[in-house]
Order: C-alpha cells, then sequence, then structure tokens
C-alpha cells in the first residue's frame, strides 16, 4: 500500500482520496480553504455527493484519511501526489493555472534543506500527477516549476492521470471507469500507477503525458458536441413535426454512435463542460489551428437556454407579472452543484422579462439563493406550483417524475408545461389537462 496525496479537496480531490483510501492506501488531503479543512475533520461534507460521506466516514475511522492545509505537510508524507485543485476561466477563456503552479511550488518548496545523497536510494522520490483538467503542456510547466525550485537532492517524476469522474456519480466512476488514462515518462511512474489501480477492472490506456491531457480535451469536448448535435437536430423535429426522442433512440442503437449523450434539452451545464469547450477553443486558436467546430457547439448550447423562454412566451404571451414555477436548480440531478446550471439562467431570464419565479429543487436551493434573487424558494414541488400559470422543469430530478400531476394541476392557475428535459410523460398530461411543450418533441 502507498502514501497518497490529493491537493485539492473539491469534486474531484475529495472522491479521489476517499476512493484511494477505501482500496487500503493511506492518504493525505490538502487544501488551502481552512474553514473546509475544520469542517471535513468534523466530518462535515463541503458538497452532496452520493456515497462519498460514508466512505470518508469510514476511511477517517480506520486512519487511512487525513486532512490538512499544508501542502508541506502533505507532500512530505505522500510519494504520490495528486493535484486536484481549481482551473477557473479567465476572462480571455484560458484557464487560470495559478493554482497548479502555486501547489507545484509549495510542493517543491516542502524539501528544502534536503541535501543530495549521495546512495540515490535513500533520496526521496515523489510522483507528481496533474488530476485537474489542464491543457495540453501543463505537464511541462509544473516538471520545470519542480526542477527549479525543488532541491537537487529530490527526485522527481510528472505524470498525467485525467480523471472522467461525473458529480453524481463520482464514486461509481472512480471504482468502475471506462478507461484508465495515464500519461507518463518512463517505466518507474508507470510502474507505480499499475500498482494503485490494480483492483480497478478497466482498460489503461498509457501514453506520453501530452497524449494524456490531449485525450481530455478531446472527449469532454466530444461529449459536448454530442450534446449541441442532439440539440440542433431536435429544432429541426420542432420545424417538421418529428420527435427527436425517438430519433435519437434510433441513432443509439447504432453501436458507432452510442445511446449516451443524446439526450435533448436546455444545453450542458456544470464546472467541466462550458469551461472546457471554451479552453479548448482557445488553447486551438492560439494554437494557430482554430476550432470552429467547437464554436458551433457553444453557440447552439448558448442558445438553447432561450429555447424554454420562447416556448413560455409562445404560451403565456408575455412573461411580465405571469408567475412561473421552476423545477430543479442544478446543473443536473443526484447534485447540489449549480455552477453554469442552465436552470439558473433560464431563471434568470424569466426574471428579466418581469415574470414571478417560484422554485424547488431536492438539494440545490440553499446554493442557488446566492445566485437568484427576488425569488419564492419553496419547501416543496407542490407549493411551488401553487398559483402559477407555468411549470418550467429544468432538471430531471428523479422525484419529479412521481409527482401527483392532478394535485399540480388544480394548484396552478393555468396548466401550462414546458418540460426542458423531455423527462415527462407527455401524452398523461395532456389527458390531465395540462398544455405540454417538450424540447423537439411538440406533436
Ligand atoms: C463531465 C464528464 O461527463 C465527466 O466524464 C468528466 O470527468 C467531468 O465532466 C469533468 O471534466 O470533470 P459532469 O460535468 O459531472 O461530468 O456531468 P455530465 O453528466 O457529463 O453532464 C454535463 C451536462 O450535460 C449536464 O448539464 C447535463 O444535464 C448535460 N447533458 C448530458 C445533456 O444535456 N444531455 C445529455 O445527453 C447528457
Amino acid at each position: 500500500m502507498r502514501r497518497i496525496g490529493v491537493v485539492g479537496a473539491g469534486h474531484v480531490g475529495l472522491v479521489t482520496a476517499a476512493c484511494f483510501a477505501r482500496l487500503g492506501h493511506t492518504v493525505v488531503c490538502a487544501d488551502n480553504d481552512t474553514d473546509k479543512i475544520c469542517r471535513l475533520k468534523k466530518l462535515e461534507m463541503p458538497f452532496f455527493e452520493s456515497g462519498l460521506e460514508d466512505l470518508v466516514k469510514g476511511a477517517v475511522r480506520k486512519s487511512r484519511l487525513l486532512f490538512t492545509s499544508s501542502v508541506a505537510e502533505l507532500a512530505k508524507k505522500s510519494e504520490i501526489i495528486f493535484i486536484a485543485v481549481g482551473t477557473p476561466t479567465t476572462l480571455e477563456g484560458r484557464p487560470d493555472l495559478s493554482f497548479v503552479e502555486q501547489v507545484t511550488i509549495e510542493i517543491a518548496k516542502a524539501f528544502t534543506g534536503i541535501k543530495k545523497e549521495p546512495v540515490s536510494e535513500k533520496r526521496p522520490y515523489r510522483l507528481i500527477v496533474e488530476k485537474s483538467t489542464v491543457p495540453v503542456l501543463t505537464g511541462e510547466w509544473v516538471k520545470r516549476t519542480f526542477e527549479l525550485l525543488a532541491p537537487t537532492g529530490v527526485d522527481f517524476d510528472i505524470a498525467a492521470n485525467p480523471e472522467f469522474l461525473r458529480e453524481g456519480s463520482a464514486v461509481h466512476d472512480f471504482f468502475h471507469p471506462d478507461r484508465i488514462v495515464i500519461g507518463t515518462e518512463n517505466v518507474r511512474a508507470k510502474k507505480l500507477f499499475e500498482e494503485i489501480y490494480k483492483p480497478i477492472q478497466a482498460p489503461i490506456v498509457f501514453c506520453d503525458i501530452r497524449s494524456a491531457e490531449l485525450i481530455k480535451h478531446a472527449s469532454n469536448s466530444f461529449l459536448a458536441l454530442k450534446i449541441s448535435y442532439i440539440n440542433a437536430i431536435s429544432r429541426i423535429c420542432e420545424k417538421v413535426g418529428a420527435d427527436v426522442e425517438k430519433v435519437a433512440e434510433g441513432m443509439g442503437y447504432d453501436t458507432r454512435i452510442g445511446k449516451a449523450f443524446l439526450r435533448a434539452g436546455i444545453g450542458y451545464g456544470g464546472s467541466c463542460f462550458p469551461k472546457d469547450v471554451r479552453a479548448f477553443i482557445t488553447l486551438a486558436q492560439e494554437i494557430g489551428v482554430p476550432f470552429r467546430l467547437l464554436e458551433e457547439v457553444e453557440a447552439i448550447n448558448r442558445e438553447q437556454r432561450l429555447v424554454v423562454v420562447r416556448k413560455a412566451r409562445e404560451l403565456l404571451w408575455n412573461l411580465k407579472d405571469k408567475k412561473i414555477c421552476v423545477f430543479g436548480l442544478s446543473f443536473k440531478p443526484d447534485t447540489d452543484d449549480i455552477r453554469e446550471s442552465p436552470a439558473i439562467e433560464i431563471a434568470n431570464l424569466f426574471l428579466k422579462e418581469g415574470a414571478k419565479i417560484k422554485c424547488y429543487d431536492p438539494k440545490a436551493m440553499d446554493a442557488a439563493k446566492k445566485l437568484l434573487t427576488g425569488v419564492r424558494f419553496c419547501r416543496n414541488p407542490y407549493e411551488a406550483a401553487r398559483g402559477c400559470h407555468l411549470l418550467a422543469l429544468l432538471t430531471e430530478w428523479k422525484e419529479f417524475k412521481a409527482l401527483d400531476f392532478a394535485r399540480i394541476r388544480k394548484l396552478m392557475q393555468s396548466p401550462h408545461i414546458v418540460d426542458g428535459r423531455n423527462f415527462l410523460d407527455p401524452e398523461a398530461l395532456r389527458k390531465l389537462g395540462f398544455v405540454y411543450r417538450g424540447i423537439g418533441r411538440d406533436i
């Protein structure tokens, strides 16, 4: 078993730390947010992620997982160090890598004072791994920075091991990935990865660091492309009277296309796709290979937010002073994450048009309060629907399917539903007297 360090206790870092601890390694997880670390020490989770709390509690109880706000402490205790800090987008659309740089500096400086040992085995060795989504060539920078600042007595390798975890199913995804991608420069690093990922059944793609970095860009952008593709198809479906759900089903059975990520709706959101697509476009631009296909992916995604507002207008005429109830605020179900959530954007568009908003989300209301002002947050969906002219379903939480829509019909002032995720049963709702509009299936 190895001593592993994970810098960053966000969605990627904390899940990675807890899962490696579950595999039996001793893991230190660091974050510069001291408040977050204090709460984690008290076993309070900083965000909701299915299965994570039990994993963290179990690992802490067995003393396999500890938290610190000191990267230096982590660097001294860990042989393999994953960097999983945030890479927010700058105004120019580039990822801000200053946190990655800062962490690299702190790791390097943790070894200040170490003298070069004559016997090489005695030299401390560190494998420093990029885990955050970073642009291609970041590995070079991490290496140069470490080489420059770490004392010569420290031996090290750099590697890239991009993560493909999805929020909401991140713990499951860690233990059951489609593949593991590892970019290394030598056999020593490769062997360590083979050892720590041994219990996981998945193909491992070993490659150079740049290719590993690029696999992450290319994968997220391709998934975003699939979503924008089906959303573009949904617009055509609406014009010609076809059903996008059937079109997607018919396409998806072709194994070359696959069923996944062909759900039409209000467009992709979250902390990854919008940022990653933008970063890839900017990077391609900067290296002189403009990626116009991705620019279109982004444009379609932006426009998709407006579809729900247009549909609401078609049903209600003016939105000013109309009461709209919004079901779902998180960027997707099973998470309380509202970063780049299309639902929040759409709620704000309604507000701009003068509508009165009542909303309900099973997990994301506390977070949403910071981004939505002048909105009524309701304790349950029925309270949210009461007196409204239109219901907009914007996040497909399972519990929305089980609602008593006959009751909702009676509570509402007028029976209009815009289903931004094609989640509800149009026929059943129409039978109850609702006027139903989905995305690309209003036939
Ligand atoms: C995404 C990737 O799926 C992960 O593999 C990757 O590790 C992660 O980004 C990352 O880079 O960190 P995530 O952002 O958690 O994961 O969420 P997804 O499940 O991929 O959904 C992203 C967005 O696309 C959501 O807003 C979702 O509603 C939307 N979506 C997804 C659609 O509109 N249609 C679909 O068919 C699928």
